[in-house]
């Protein structure tokens, strides 16, 4: 078989046009760079240009095999390392990647279209911080000691599950891998990937870094297709827990392929996630909260996307004109010139998706599309595939684009006149992931917070993933949790009962 060792420098290299050709063709598996045996490839694709950056190999239920059987025997050396010491490791790999920022971010901005400056650099920053918090609890996989009988020492300790097999999307690839690589690991579980099609090598990229320092085997990637190569990594025999981070549709598909193998599964699905506005906010920092809720600066394409913003009647009309105004102030355009804010949608089938959605907003009875922010002039973005954002007002709880998620830069402003009716209002989804409130009356803000049905609230800010805070969804949203000590403890190991007799 060809072998390719590292064809990238251990450097940062900040040329991501070369460095997307040298990534081209390749999964990580065992340590090392491998062409995919089917020696099919995918074309990877710069949003903003149309142009082909790269190649992405073409994993299939062979590769999936070849990386799985590596990561199983790698895990039992991987165990027997010292908790503490494993959680060294990853720290070390979260250094390795912070001095790679720069390169990872404009890598991620070439091949998803997501803007350097407000997005990219951002996504690069927070996945070091992610390694290096969990890379620090290596120490934190403690069990209990049990009062049972004075005569028998009953003690239960935190063992790992095995291979993990790991299933990621395209939005903010690197977090979301990161949120199942660091646990995983720091608990003594080696892991497999499947990246997404859209954005395959930023996170392969990743992958060849950590392995500088990890021994080989801990941690492969692979590229490829969901049924084709996701399929095969969950179905696997020595697949003993699976996690991912997508759609509703498809995490029942895995979900049931997981409850087949009895293998327990953590799911990050979608959101349709409430904004809600009182009077008496802080109006100039809730319009400013409504643009980073709303993900504008990555084109709404966020799970957790204050898709839905309710406003207090009284500032309805102020809040839509001053909201109006700061998204126009945005500049769309190139997604690696620092003056961008907001960049593309990630493939032609979202595009096509997200302005079917458009359409139809524009297309019900009542209702006011403003289209804000200028699509960029330069003629060489005249492929690229920009979307004004869209504020929708007039459109009520029964619309499609209140009740499901569109995952791109559209939001629906509704009016509301009292806090039962918001909450009702609220509630009434089939998603339950996050939500925000902003009052500075905080008895109404935690009443709201404790009766809000989500697995995030946050009152007057609306941040996004933070390492040690438990991230997850309820309803359709999903099922586990991510990001904290808990989570890894929950969903990468399990507790083993000991009891010794002295008697
Ligand atoms: P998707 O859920 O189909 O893809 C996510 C990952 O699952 C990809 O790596 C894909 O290859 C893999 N996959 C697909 N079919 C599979 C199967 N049968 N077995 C195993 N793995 C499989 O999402 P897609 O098609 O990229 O986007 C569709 C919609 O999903 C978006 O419009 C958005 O609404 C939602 N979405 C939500 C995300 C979130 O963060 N919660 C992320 C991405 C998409
Ligand atoms: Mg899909």
């Amino acid at each position: 078989m060809l072998d390719t060792p590292h064809p990238t420098p251990a450097e940062p290299t900040l040329d991501c046009r070369a460095l997307a050709q040298k990534l081209s063709g390749l999964h990580f598996i065992g340590g090392r760079y491998v062409p995919g045996l089917s020696g099919q490839n995918f074309d990877v694709v710069n949003p903003a240009t149309g142009e082909v950056i790269g190649k992405a190999a073409e994993g299939d239920a062979q590769d999936v095999n070849m990386a799985v059987l590596d990561a199983a025997r790698a895990q039992k050396e991987w165990a027997s390392i010292p908790a503490r010491k494993r959680g060294a490791l990853v720290a070390q790999c979260a250094a390795v990647l912070k001095a790679h920022q720069e390169e990872l971010a404009r890598l991620i901005a070439l091949e998803t279209g997501k803007a350097l400056r407000t997005e990219s650099r951002v996504e690069a920053g927070v996945v070091a911080d992610i390694f290096e918090f969990f890379g620090g609890l290596g120490s934190e996989l403690k069990g209990e000691s049990v009062p049972f009988d004075p005569k028998v020492l009953s003690v239960t300790v935190r063992e790992p599950l095995g291979v993990v097999g790991a299933i990621i999307p395209w939005n903010v690839p690197m977090l979301l891998m990161a949120l199942k690589v660091a646990p995983a690991l720091v608990a003594g579980n080696t892991v497999v990937v499947k990246s997404a099609e859209e954005a395959p090598l930023t996170v392969l990229r990743i992958c060849e870094l950590m392995n500088r320092v990890l021994p080989p085997g801990c941690f492969n990637i692979l590229s490829g297709f969901g049924p084709e190569c996701g399929a095969p990594l969950v179905e696997h025999r020595l697949v003993r827990k699976v996690t991912f981070t997508g759609s509703v549709e498809t995490g029942k598909i895995v979900a049931k392929a997981a409850a087949e193998k009895l293998v327990p599964v953590t799911l990050e699905l979608g959101g349709k996630s409430p904004m809600i506005v009182f009077a008496d906010c802080d109006f100039d920092k809730t319009v400013a909260g409504a643009l980073t809720s709303m993900r504008f600066t990555r084109q709404g394409q966020s799970c957790t996307a204050a898709s839905r913003i309710y406003v207090e009647r009284p500032i309805f009309d102020r809040f839509v004109a001053r909201m109006q105004q700061a998204v126009d102030a945005m500049v769309m355009g190139d997604p690696l010139d620092e003056k961008t804010d907001i960049g593309t949608i990630i493939s032609d089938g979202q595009f096509e998706k997200v302005q079917a959605f458009i359409a139809e907003g524009k297309a019900t009875k009542g209702a006011t599309a403003i289209e804000c922010s200028a699509l960029p002039d330069d003629p060489a973005l005249k492929k690229g595939l920009f979307l004004r954002p869209v504020i929708f007002t007039g459109l009520d709880a029964s619309s499609r684009l209140v009740r499901e998620e569109i995952f791109g830069p559209v939001t629906v402003i509704q009016p509301f006149d009292d806090a039962e009716e918001v909450l009702a209002a609220a509630n009434d989804s089939e998603y339950g992931l996050a939500a925000s409130l902003w009052t500075n009356n905080l008895r109404v803000g935690l009443d709201l917070a404790h009766r809000l049905e989500a697995g995030l609230v946050q009152i007057n800010q609306n941040l996004v993933v933070q390492a040690n805070l438990s991230y997850g969804g309820v309803k359709s949203s999903g099922l586990g949790k991510e990001a904290s000590l808990e989570a890894m403890l929950e969903h990468f190991t399990h507790k083993k009962t000991i009891m010794v007799n002295m008697a």
